[in-house]
């Protein structure tokens, strides 16, 4: 792959506001003191960090990228493919698997619970 500079360049600065973002939602998480609140503001910060980490698997995967495909012979090429796609579909699989497992887990703990905000 053609590694666009502006392309990089901007990623780069994404991460790094992804990064500063972070760090000032924790921070603030440390000074105040509504647990909803720090809740909400934790699960801001979880997503933001997964943005940052998004943005530097994709670059980290632009670095890597076959320059040229088509030198590869054609086999080989389906057959990774092939092998990644499978790969991916039973991790999802098991994904999906252990999802259910945690919804199943909170709907339990959410019929004992006598918390209005839950119910
Ligand atoms: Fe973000």
């Amino acid at each position: 792959m053609v590694l666009e500079p502006d392309l990089v360049a901007l990623i780069k600065t994404q991460i790094s506001l992804e990064r500063k973002t972070t760090k000032k939602i924790k921070d603030l998480e440390d000074i105040i003191s509504n647990f909803a609140a720090k809740l909400f503001l934790a699960e801001m910060r979880f997503d933001t960090e997964k943005h940052a980490k998004i943005l530097q698997t994709m670059l980290n995967l632009m670095n890597q990228y076959e320059p040229d495909r088509h030198s590869k012979q054609f086999w080989q090429v389906e057959t990774h493919e092939y092998v990644d796609a499978l790969e991916i579909k039973k991790i999802l699989e098991e994904h999906v698997r252990v999802e259910l497992e945690m919804l199943t887990l909170v709907e339990g703990g959410i019929k004992k619970t006598d918390d209005l905000a839950l119910q």
